[in-house]
């Protein structure tokens, strides 16, 4: 485990995604926040000043319970206030583009956004049109940076280092933002990647990202030191692309009887929301000790979530930074 750093916060205008930020990067955030992670644990509630007055915006034009409420804990833990914002009730609902409503809340002189947005590149190009710091919450299929995070940190506690580790990812890899954001995070770190879905629901291009490619489970398990189970996304995978969810659950659903028909132990994590009884069953999504031959740590992840989050906030508002510097 690397030493935590507890000086300067570096710079870090922007957090849009994880494609091309380099290992020393992520490595400083991690070890960032498991000194958050101590500190927060120690007294339940960790709180400093290191962003006392800052106004942080959750602007959030999809639902979410993990990510909102961790980012509002993380900001609050650093002395900062949270104004939420979601979209039925504000004057999006009313045909306000999401630049003009940037650009209002920016006129209000709020120091960062916290954005989650159903399409796909929103929040890089919000970056774009605003000199306040941006930090992409998830974004359409595109990417998930802080829960890859969350999760990277979640796997180098398990195991240390994250370098020729075999990391599955299982399900529906053509939209998830989580598998987008993970493959980046865990390649740059040396881990090996592999995903495991139905055809249907794997991009074209997907060996370009560096990936192992299975379509069998079994096979995927037997290499797999840990798996990334994802939400099967049920408002999106309607159109054809699954015979049936049954079917799916048959072949792809991760189980205590495909575990111990492998005799494999595998760490498990699923970033939530997890439909049961679909893409994990109840008994292998809730064991977090043996026996059995999985180890699940979703509720780890959570807690996690928490001080990624206030590492990432930290290193994003806690130092001036040139408005023309790059993302990082
Ligand atoms: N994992 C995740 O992004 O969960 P929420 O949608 O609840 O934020």
């Amino acid at each position: 485990m690397s030493t935590d750093i507890i000086g300067e916060p570096a710079a870090l205008k922007h957090l849009t995604g994880l494609s091309g930020i380099p290992a020393a990067k992520i490595a400083e955030i991690l070890d960032k926040a498991s000194f958050h992670k101590d500190l927060f644990l120690d007294s339940g509630k960790e709180i400093s000043q290191t962003l006392k007055g800052k106004r942080i915006v959750l602007a959030f034009f999809e639902n979410s319970t993990r990510t909102r409420f961790s980012f509002e804990i993380a900001a609050r833990n650093l002395g900062a206030i949270t104004l939420n914002f979601t979209a039925s009730s504000s004057s999006v609902s009313k045909g306000e583009s999401i630049v003009d409503t940037i650009r209002n809340l920016e006129a209000m002189q709020v120091d960062a956004f916290v954005i989650r947005h159903p399409s796909s590149g929103s929040a890089e190009q919000i970056s774009r049109i605003t000199g306040t710091h941006v930090i992409n919450a998830g974004d359409g299929t595109h990417e998930h940076p802080t829960q890859a995070l969350l999760d990277i940190f979640t796997l180098r506690e398990y195991f240390g280092s994250l370098r020729d580790t075999k990391i599955m990812i299982l399900g529906d890899i053509l939209h998830s933002r989580v598998a987008r954001s993970n493959i980046f995070g865990l390649t740059t770190l040396g881990a090996q990647v592999g995903v495991c879905s139905p055809v249907s629901l794997l991009p074209v291009d997907i060996t370009s990202l560096g990936v192992k490619v299975f379509t069998g489970l079994d096979d995927a398990i037997r290499w797999a030191d840990a798996a990334i189970v994802l939400r099967l996304q049920l408002e999106r995978t309607t159109g054809g692309y699954l015979p049936s969810l049954e079917d799916y659950s048959l072949h792809f659903g991760l189980t205590d009887e495909r575990l111990e028909k492998i005799r494999k132990h595998m760490l498990v994590l699923h970033p939530g929301p997890i439909n049961r009884e679909i893409e994990i069953s109840s008994n292998v999504a809730d064991r977090i000790q043996p026996p059995g031959y999985s180890k699940s740590v979703l509720l780890d992840q959570v807690t996690n979530g928490v001080a990624v989050r206030t590492a990432i906030l930290e290193m994003v508002l806690g130092r001036k930074t040139d408005k023309n510097s790059n993302s990082l």
